[in-house]
């Protein structure tokens, strides 16, 4: 099986193409990335090792290389800078990851293949590819709160002091600023977390607070995540490769459960062969259910304003001067909106959501 990481050269795509190597279950791996030396170099590094871990196939191509590709992997865009929400980075990455797409689907991306969308905001763009790559929404797959939750774990695990791998706690929603902590499931060795010794609700605030600024922090210590990052994507695509069927956090285009549709964001969802083959409705607490909705709410602001914006005039082509100029940003949905977006009153329910959304420009074309 072959995966392919548009965006490979960087370093959350380096970093999952290393994981994917190390997991050895892939027969191919392909690193294509706008910098094609970087690209060249991410795979030469790879091969190198290959003689100490898997008898794998590793080249760097160009767009081509999708083609033949059973599993897509999103990671090109542009950075996070510390200080600024994922949801900020929205002007900055929309039309790239919108050119990237048409590209991709131009260079013949298959209807029977998997994407994984990793760039961010990742569940407006894990919406844009539903709408827009042809694909089957349960096949396109966004990490969504994939990360978070792999650290959330981590971080309550260094906080109790019990091994990482015990601990088994979610988090769901957006993968941003309105995740939501499933506390009502959280369990160490199959016991409650909120029984355990020492555990206290100062300690619950604490820790989700450290995993919601965990990116951020990344950022400034050493410009981004990579390590965790990787793995996370891993286990996504070993679930779809292995057909294991596991219960992951991801963002897919949400069908009605906790009364939420038409956006896509993270709730427990069955991942193998055919993608999202199941989404699941846990019996959450009240405030776990309006924090989901929340996060609903707030997502589908944003995508209202970028199907808006994007109605209104075709999307770039995508530059390489759009990758080195951070500062490339759309007129149309400016920080504040987003900022809109983000405060609007929680209130519940009705959450509007259309069923019907507008039709943009590149969906008629
Ligand atoms: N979903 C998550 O949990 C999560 C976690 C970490 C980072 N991210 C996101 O992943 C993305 C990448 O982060 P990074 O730290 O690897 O950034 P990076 O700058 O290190 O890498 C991005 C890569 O994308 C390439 N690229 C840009 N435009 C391209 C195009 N049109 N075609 C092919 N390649 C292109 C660049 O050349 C670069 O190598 C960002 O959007 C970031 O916010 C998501």
């Amino acid at each position: 099986m072959k995966v392919s990481v548009i965006g490979g050269g960087g370093l959350v795509g380096s970093m999952a193409a290393f994981s994917l190597q190390m997991g050895k279950i892939a027969s191919d791996i392909s690193i294509i990335d706008a910098n094609r030396q970087v690209a060249e170099g991410v795979a030469l590094d790879l091969l190198q090792g290959a003689s100490l871990i898997a008898d794998q196939r590793i080249i760097a191509e160009d767009m081509s290389g999708v083609a033949n590709s059973d599993v897509v992997v999103i990671t090109a865009g542009l950075r996070r800078k510390p200080e600024e929400s994922r949801l900020d980075l929205i002007n900055r990455n929309v039309d790239l990851f919108m050119a990237l797409l048409g590209e991709a689907k131009k260079a013949g991306l298959r209807k029977e293949s998997y994407l994984v969308v990793v760039s961010n905001p990742v569940d407006i763009l894990t919406h844009l590819a539903v709408k827009q790559s042809g694909l089957d929404w349960r096949r396109v797959i966004g990490l969504g709160t994939q990360l978070d939750t792999a650290r959330f774990c981590s971080h309550i695990a260094r906080r109790i002091q019990v091994p990482a791998t015990q601990v088994r706690a979610l988090l769901l929603g957006e993968h941003g600023d309105s995740m939501v902590p499933i506390w009502s499931s959280a369990s160490v060795g199959g016991l409650p977390l909120e029984q355990w010794p020492g555990w206290n609700p100062q300690a619950a605030a604490d820790t989700f607070e450290e995993t919601k600024t965990a990116g951020a922090k990344m950022i400034s210590l050493k410009g981004g995540s990579g390590f965790a990052v990787g793995v996370s994507i891993r286990e996504v695509v070993e679930s779809i490769l292995l057909d294991s069927r596991k219960i992951l956090p991801v963002s897919t285009l949400q069908q009605g459960l906790y009364d939420i549709k038409d956006v896509c964001l993270s709730i427990p969802t069955e991942i193998g062969t055919n993608g999202a083959r199941k989404q699941i409705e846990l019996p959450l607490t009240s405030k776990e259910k309006i924090g989901l909705q929340n996060s609903a709410r707030i997502l589908r602001g944003i995508i209202d304003q970028v199907e808006n914006r994007l109605s209104k005039g075709p999307i770039p082509i995508s530059q390489p001067t759009d990758v080195k100029n951070p500062q490339v940003a759309s007129p149309d949905v400016t920080k504040s909106q987003v900022a809109d977006a983000n405060t609007k009153p929680l209130g519940h329910p009705p959450i509007e959501m259309r069923t019907q959304p507008a039709r943009p420009a590149w969906k008629r074309t």
